[in-house]
């Protein structure tokens, strides 16, 4: 009798929670995704739309031989391009020339290197590139992607009229979590509606802050249709300036994929971007063609005491804390109580540079052990300041622990 009475209960219970779980999108598939900001590498900067199922796989071997995987990249991400139509089930087709062996064959390989596979798609009815967008096919997407393995999804903005941005890139990781597998969410809206104060909330696990980045020092490009713009580095670190409290972890804000190694800049550029991109708490998503890498390029991607402050547990974003010209300080602060330094010339020479404890939240007085993250090296202890001479377009990164 009791039994009996009992079980409409349970089920009651049930249906109730499975209820709640079907509104809500089911998100404890998606929680705790991205502790850290992604590392990986992504086709887009240096491959564009040539895209192939067997580049992809170079690329993955790559990222195990060159020490990359050792490093802490593990996402081995498909940029635009590799979808070619809608089949008469609107299911989305991969192009068979380029993907011979499909997309689910693809994540196999990956996956059997340790690694994790993404795929790019756009929130509008088209990609930037022309090719089928997702919108309408928001969940039957997913279940696809679910069934190939995918791990990371970089949703576009593109073609996308008038739609509105949390919406849409909420209705995305809804499918995302409906179709059962935990996806990281890459928001691309390239910072036009501020998804800094939603992109968390939509279930984003990061948001670019910025339109693309191109592989120059400094200036901005317009669009062929005359919108503004892809930037060079400056114009990117500049655009991060007071968004540090939106990020932490499972939500990171994202300056664009890294462009070191794509021949764009110096080797003492690309130091400084690779060491912006640590300290902002940016994903760290390499650009350039890993199959042959000089080892300045391979040095400065596997900096392991750089990517240690990218990856530090506390998850804070680095912010400028002193300015004066073309010279700066930034900061962030580590789980350890240190912080991670950059002292940034942007000038035309080399100049010497101070950080001041005062600006950095320690008292004036204190000695506190100085690291040098490039040259690998104990610097001693250091009373009130830290001052270097810095190369023109250079950076001198160090951590200073009290
Ligand atoms: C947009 C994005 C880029 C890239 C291209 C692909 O421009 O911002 O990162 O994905 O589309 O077409």
């Amino acid at each position: 009798m009791k039994i009996n009475q009992q079980v409409p209960v349970a089920l009651a219970a049930v249906l109730l929670l499975s209820t709640v779980l079907v509104a809500q999108g089911n998100k404890s598939v998606s929680a705790g995704l991205a502790p850290a900001p992604p590392m990986g590498w992504n086709s887009w900067n240096k491959f564009g739309c040539n895209v192939s199922e067997q580049m992809i796989k170079d690329m993955a071997d790559a990222m195990v031989k060159s020490g990359m995987k050792e490093a802490g990249y593990q996402y081995v991400n498909i940029d635009d391009c590799w979808q070619i139509s809608r089949d008469a089930s609107a299911n989305i087709v991969p192009d068979p020339q380029r993907f011979p062996h499909g997309m689910k064959a693809l994540g196999d390989y990956i996956h059997s290197l340790g690694l994790k596979f993404g795929v790019y798609s756009d929130a509008g009815s088209k990609t930037c590139a022309g090719r089928p967008g997702g919108l309408g096919h928001e969940y039957q997407d997913a279940l696809q992607y679910a069934s190939w393995g995918v791990d990371y999804l970089k949703y576009d903005w593109c073609n996308t009229t008038t739609q509105d941005a949390k919406a849409s890139y909420a209705n995305i990781r809804a499918a995302l979590d409906s179709a059962g597998r935990p996806i990281v969410l890459s928001i691309c809206e390239w910072g036009t509606a501020k998804p800094w104060l939603w992109g968390k909330e939509a279930g984003g696990n990061l948001w670019r802050t910025t339109g693309d980045i191109k592989d120059r020092w400094g200036g901005a490009e317009k669009w062929p249709d005359g919108s503004c713009c892809s930037n060079g580095l400056l114009g990117i670190v500049d655009q991060q300036v007071g968004l540090q409290s939106y990020a932490g972890p499972g939500h990171w804000n994202d300056p664009d994929m890294l462009e070191v190694g794509n021949g764009g800049m110096t080797d003492t550029e690309y130091r400084s971007h690779f060491s912006f991109w640590a300290l902002l708490a940016a994903p760290l998503i390499a650009g350039n063609d890993l199959r042959d890498m000089r080892p300045e390029i391979h040095d400065i991607l596997t900096n392991k005491e750089v990517i240690a402050v990218n990856q530090d547990p506390a998850g804070h974003e680095g912010e400028r804390v002193w300015k004066n010209g073309d010279l700066e300080v930034w900061a962030k602060q580590q789980s350890d109580g240190s912080r991670a330094l950059i002292l940034f010339n942007r000038g035309g020479s080399q100049q010497e540079i101070t950080a001041r404890w005062e600006d950095i939240g320690y008292p004036a007085g204190v000695a506190a052990s100085v690291r040098d993250l490039w040259q690998h090296k104990d610097l001693g202890k250091m009373s009130g300041k830290f001052s270097a001479p810095v190369a023109s377009h250079g950076v001198v990164m160090i951590t200073v622990k009290p």
